[in-house]
């Protein structure tokens, strides 16, 4: 059971055969941050996320959970979540059996697991009505949601997000992001959300860091990122945003 939980990363790396996907990355989360990675398609945030959850081994350097060195920490044991890019639902099970499972293996009682699983649906706003369905028979916006909702009802103390938002409409990703706010901010949640919208990481994020080819570019709040960017790639990376071509009428 971790219970401070500041994740420090030091010099970790992880290569695929001649990929280098993680070259020497050290960073340093506290308690109750919200800390967002940016970068481009391929710069190594999975890879990094995956590491932190416990999914794979770095083949160098250290992550520390609340001080305690990752791989001391039970994959599963709901302290670290992770929300997968894909989503990665059970297909076989029905949206309940999903929010459920997580909880069941807690041991909580039936009536303790359909409480939690409805506080946390009408947390995030996710209808009830969906609960009988599988995946397959949901839209992709909706699978994400279940995704969050699967994370979400542990009560971890870190939270990893992997384009958490990416199929959300505005209102419902609202919905969301008030929701992550709130439990980062009454329950200390420790939460990394990689992302590729400027506009989520500099409304949520108390710092960003910048990524591209496995290495850590930058790291600042996001005003700061904003007025100053200490690498031409960042630059250009954040002009990039305001850059991209209006559809002509
Ligand atoms: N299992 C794997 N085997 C081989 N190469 C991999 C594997 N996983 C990732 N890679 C490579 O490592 C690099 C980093 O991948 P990663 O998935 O971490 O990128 P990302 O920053 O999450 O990209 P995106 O924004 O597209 O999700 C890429 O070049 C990718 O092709
Ligand atoms: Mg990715």
């Amino acid at each position: 059971m971790v219970f401070v939980t500041d994740v420090v990363i030091q010099n970790v790396g992880k290569s695929f055969k001649e990929v280098v996907a993680v070259d020497s990355v050290s960073i340093d989360v506290k308690q109750g941050e919200l800390y967002g990675i940016l970068g481009q398609t391929g710069a190594g945030k999975t890879t990094l996320l995956r590491m932190i959850a416990g999914l794979d081994k770095p083949d160098r350097g250290v992550i520390l959970i609340g001080g305690v060195p990752r791989e001391k920490i039970r994959v599963g044991s709901g302290d670290v979540q992770i929300v997968f890019q894909d989503f990665a639902l059970w297909p076989h099970m029905t949206v309940s059996q999903n929010l459920s499972f997580p909880l069941k293996q807690r041991k909580l009682s039936g009536k303790e697991i359909m409480d939690r699983v409805g506080e946390v649906s009408s947390k995030i706003g996710l209808p009830t009505h969906l609960h009988s369905r599988t995946p397959s028979q949901l839209s992709d916006g909706q699978r994400q949601m279940v995704a969050i909702g699967r994370a979400l009802v542990v009560n971890p103390k870190v939270l990893l997000l992997d384009e958490p938002f990416s199929h959300l409409d505005p209102i419902t990703k609202l919905k969301i992001r008030d929701e992550l706010i709130r439990m980062q901010h009454s329950d200390r949640l420790t939460i990394i959300m990689v992302t590729h919208q400027l506009s989520d990481a500099m409304a949520l994020a108390d710092r960003i860091a910048v990524m591209l080819d496995g290495r850590i570019l930058q790291v600042s709040t996001p005003d700061d990122l904003n007025r100053e960017q200490s690498d031409p790639y960042v630059s250009a990376y954040i002009r990039s945003y305001s850059l991209l071509p209006k559809r002509k009428a």
